[in-house]
């Protein structure tokens, strides 16, 4: 599964597949695809040193990329305190009802709330990239738009690649302007952050729009028949992210969240404000209904909603309160139904993907 991009990355399939986990990331690049470690979640910029060490000495030398979730515009001066002070007591006042109302118990004195995301603020995601440039990082991906100009040349300067996900052509033409090497056109089918059109509709208008430069199809693929689709409407590789979430090598730290994900239906997704205030593909919870609820105050705008849950979301999770317990995830989620190692998957995706090449041969009266 070979494209100009993959040549250029020196990687043998043009699969390219996001992760929060440094576990599934390195098992990836040894397999051959592009693993592409998520950033947002490491608040210390020694956490991110400490998991890139690991990186190194796990990937056998094959390529890897770092994603980071860094806002295009510049806020100057607003630190983490000043955006929580921000958060109004009637939405403080919502988050504690709900728990109460399912028993959520508290964490324990002085214990951290382990899912606190902040990594989408600037001088966070700042501190993470003084820490990438210092690795052999190959790819520097934004998930919110095009990384600020200086952080582009600093890419550059370091021989770095930078893609940025689009869920739109207007977006995606925008990256191109900016400088941007790769547009990752991520559909409405997708896990985590989305927009509204639908992979299908949106790889070949993303792929017109930016040509001639390469463009990832993400959202909904979880087959090798599917990498092959966005292949034929023009991408030069794909970009998968939920599909790693019940790989071996993902680290949960819930069976009782694996145990949702391998049950749970193409439709069980919802695109929601309940977690970070952008819309996001996750699974649709008791807690993704509550901020739908008419009664209720609904979400706030990002990056409040996100400091406004964080320590909720680590009481539902450290206590895997069923009901409310969730995390983004792709309507894929349908076809995620085994536990199986990243190697596993990757050969079932490159069967998949030689199968259907095949079956168009056979229907272009080729291969008879
Ligand atoms: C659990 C999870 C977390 C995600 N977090 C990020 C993120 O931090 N940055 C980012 O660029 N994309 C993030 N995404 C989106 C992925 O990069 C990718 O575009 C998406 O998963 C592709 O669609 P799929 O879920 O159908 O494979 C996340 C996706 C999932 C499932």
């Amino acid at each position: 599964m070979e494209t100009e991009l993959s040549r250029t990355l020196g990687i043998e399939h043009a699969i390219f597949g996001f992760t929060p986990f440094p576990a599934v990331a390195a098992a990836l690049s040894r397999a051959g695809c592009f693993g592409v470690l998520g950033a947002v979640r490491y608040t210390a910029p020694d956490d991110l040193a400490r998991d890139l060490d690991w990186m190194q000495e796990h990937t056998d030398g094959r390529p890897y990329g770092l994603d980071v979730v860094m806002p295009a515009k510049k806020v100057e001066g607003v630190t983490e305190a000043d955006v929580e002070a921000m958060i109004p007591e009637g939405h403080r006042a919502y988050v504690r009802s709900v728990l109460a109302q399912h028993g959520v118990p508290e964490l324990a004195e002085g214990e951290a709330s382990g899912w606190r995301i902040t990594g989408w603020m600037e001088e966070v995601a700042r501190r993470q990239l003084d820490v990438a440039f210092d690795y052999p990082v190959k790819l520097l991906a934004n998930a919110l738009g095009s990384p600020p100009p200086d952080v582009v040349a600093r890419a550059h300067e370091h021989g770095v690649l930078v893609a940025a996900l689009a869920g739109s052509a207007r977006h995606a033409r925008r990256h191109a302007e900016a400088g941007i090497d790769i547009v990752v056109a991520q559909g409405y089918e997708a896990g985590g952050h989305t927009g509204e059109i639908a992979s299908m509709v949106l790889t070949p208008e993303v792929v017109e729009a930016v040509s001639p430069l390469p463009v990832l199809a993400a959202g909904g693929i979880g087959s090798g028949e599917q990498i092959a689709a966005g292949l034929a409407l023009g991408a030069q590789g794909v970009w998968l992210g939920s599909l790693w979430l019940t790989t071996t090598e993902a680290d949960l730290h819930s069976r009782a969240l694996t145990a949702k994900l391998l049950a749970a239906g193409s439709g069980d997704t919802v695109r929601s404000r309940a977690l970070t205030g952008k819309p996001a593909r996750q699974l649709r919870t008791e807690w993704t209904d509550a901020w739908e609820d008419p009664a209720g105050p609904g979400p706030l705008p990002m990056p409040l909603q996100g400091l406004l849950v964080a320590e909720a979301v680590s009481r539902i999770q450290k206590y895997e309160v069923d009901p409310l317990l969730g995390t983004p995830v792709g309507q894929i989620v349908g076809r995620m139904n085994s536990e199986r190692s990243v190697r596993q998957v990757v050969d079932e995706l490159t069967r998949g993907f030689e199968k259907a090449v095949d079956r168009i041969n056979r229907v272009a009266g080729r291969n008879r």
